[in-house]
């Protein structure tokens, strides 16, 4: 079952509440939310505070991309703002292993993030402790940039790697997704598709979801 997670990086940010109902209405799976801190990434968006104030507008679990430096600083913030996932970048932390454990310490999913030119290799050692794995397939930063078709091959790389093992995970990707580049991936084996630009910016976002979902 391919899983849709509308980013709102790409939502009115005036309206966030309603932007979060909308997901919701149009038939997606999870909410993803792109925190950035100016450090990691060049860009500044949201913390847990506003993630807590759009909370109350949907029972989609909260799918939330940790883009900042010493992801375990900030763990307790965003799962005490209601995250139900919460994605760490392999680059952004020394201690990679031991965010994860305090992630599912707070009883949350857990998620390892890499950046185009961080090959696989480096996160299969963590692969048993994942609940999910997020390739990325722009360099975070931004909305709207353009898909690296070069990493379908880690997401294919991953996908082996867990049939091979047994491991059950979901694999999602990150950055210029949309109707074509979207089903690229799920052929890959990449079983969540986040997406800002395509889904916010088309002109019925149930009826594009509906088609995503059929890939
Ligand atoms: C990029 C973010 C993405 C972004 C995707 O750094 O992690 O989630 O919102 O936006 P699109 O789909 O427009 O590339
Ligand atoms: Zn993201």
């Amino acid at each position: 079952m391919i899983k849709i997670a509308p980013s709102i990086l790409s939502a009115d940010f005036g309206r966030l509440g309603s932007e979060v109902e909308k997901v919701e209405e149009s038939g997606a799976d999870w909410v993803h939310v792109d925190v950035m801190d100016g450090v990691f990434v060049p860009n500044i968006t949201i913390g847990p505070g506003v993630v807590k104030s759009i909370r109350r507008f949907t029972k989609l679990p909260f799918d939330v991309h940790l883009m900042i430096v010493e992801p375990e600083r900030y763990v307790d913030a965003f799962a005490d703002a209601g995250s139900d996932i919460i994605t760490i970048h392999f680059e952004a932390t020394k201690d990679v292993r031991g965010t994860l454990e305090k992630i599912h310490g707070r009883g949350k999913r857990a998620g390892l993030s890499i950046n185009p030119a961080t090959p696989f290799s480096v996160v299969a050692p963590y692969i048993a402790d994942l609940d999910l794995l997020l390739i990325m397939t722009v360099n975070p930063g931004f909305g709207g940039q353009v898909f690296m078709t070069e990493c379908l091959s880690k997401v294919r790389e991953a996908k082996r790697h867990a049939t091979g093992i047994g491991a059950d995970f979901d694999i999602e990707v990150d950055g210029g997704i949309n109707a074509i580049t979207g089903k690229l991936c799920v052929e890959a084996g990449a079983n969540v598709l986040a997406a800002g630009n395509a889904l916010f910016g088309c002109r019925d976002m149930r009826s594009e979801i509906a088609q995503w979902k059929r890939f």
